[in-house]
């Protein structure tokens, strides 16, 4: 169990120093450390109880990272390579809310995913799929006035991952926020809506509250597909409060 520290113990703790409140993390929807049907959770998962640090200016103020870093091609992962990549062309779109559906703008949003046949540019991936020389799997945006981020992208595969016998991870792209601040920080998957894998998966299947696995599926959304060039998908991402999208 972690220990929790009341503000008034934290400025105990620390006579004399900045102390603010702490944001709020939505209890009951985030997965287990430790979850047995996700096996190398064992050799990971924390073995000593967490220990709340009290927060100050650095924990609730924002990473100021700026949109210069950010160039047009990030955000479409169909034109990083000389060529078009293999595979169904999807837009994913959707806004980064806060507590109370209010928008979160200029927040980083970092996705990576596997190409169309479910093979990953990565040194440690061996799975006999093939490689796109056109796609790398990798994007950047930053939300804009409204909290909107939007991606061009491949539809990814599966993929087998050998936890258990058959073991496919349904088609996901992985997704990682700053938001407001750095205890902000938020990093999940977002899923594909009737994908036949979602019942099978120990790591969707590792959140406990069906609510809460229903908001990591994205929403298919005929209006923001594009005729004779993409299909759309929507799907925000709120990043703390009662509807709050599950972290990893
Ligand atoms: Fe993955």
């Amino acid at each position: 169990m972690a220990e929790i520290v009341s503000l008034a113990e934290a400025v105990e703790r620390a006579p004399g120093r900045l102390v603010l409140p702490s944001y709020e993390r939505p209890a009951g929807v985030h997965p287990p450390l430790d979850f047995a049907g996700y096996r190398s959770t064992t050799l990971r998962h924390p073995k000593q109880p967490l220990v709340l640090l009290p927060h100050r200016l650095t924990e609730v103020t924002g990473p100021l990272l700026g949109d210069q870093l950010i160039t047009g091609t990030d955000s479409d992962l169909t034109m990083q390579r000389g060529g078009e990549p293999q595979g169904q062309r999807i837009i994913v779109t959707g806004r980064v809310l806060d507590t109370g559906g209010r928008p979160v703008p200029d927040t980083l949003i970092e996705i990576w995913q596997t190409n169309a046949a479910g093979r990953y540019r990565h040194s440690r991936e061996h799975h006999p799929a093939p490689l796109d020389p056109n796609f790398d799997g990798i994007g950047r945006a930053i939300t804009d006035a409204g909290g909107r981020y939007r991606f061009i992208t491949i539809a990814p595969g599966a993929y087998p991952w050998g936890n258990h016998r058959n073991a496919w991870r349904p088609a996901h792209i992985h997704f990682s926020l700053f938001g407001r601040a750095f205890t902000q920080r938020l990093v999940t998957q977002m899923y594909f809506p009737g994908d036949p894998l979602l019942p099978l998966d120990p790591i969707f299947n590792s959140v406990p509250d069906s609510e809460a696995r229903q908001r990591m599926v994205a929403r298919f959304d005929i209006e923001l597909t594009q005729p004779e060039w993409a299909l759309g998908y929507n799907w925000d991402i709120v990043l703390r409060g009662r509807g709050a999208t599950v972290f990893e």
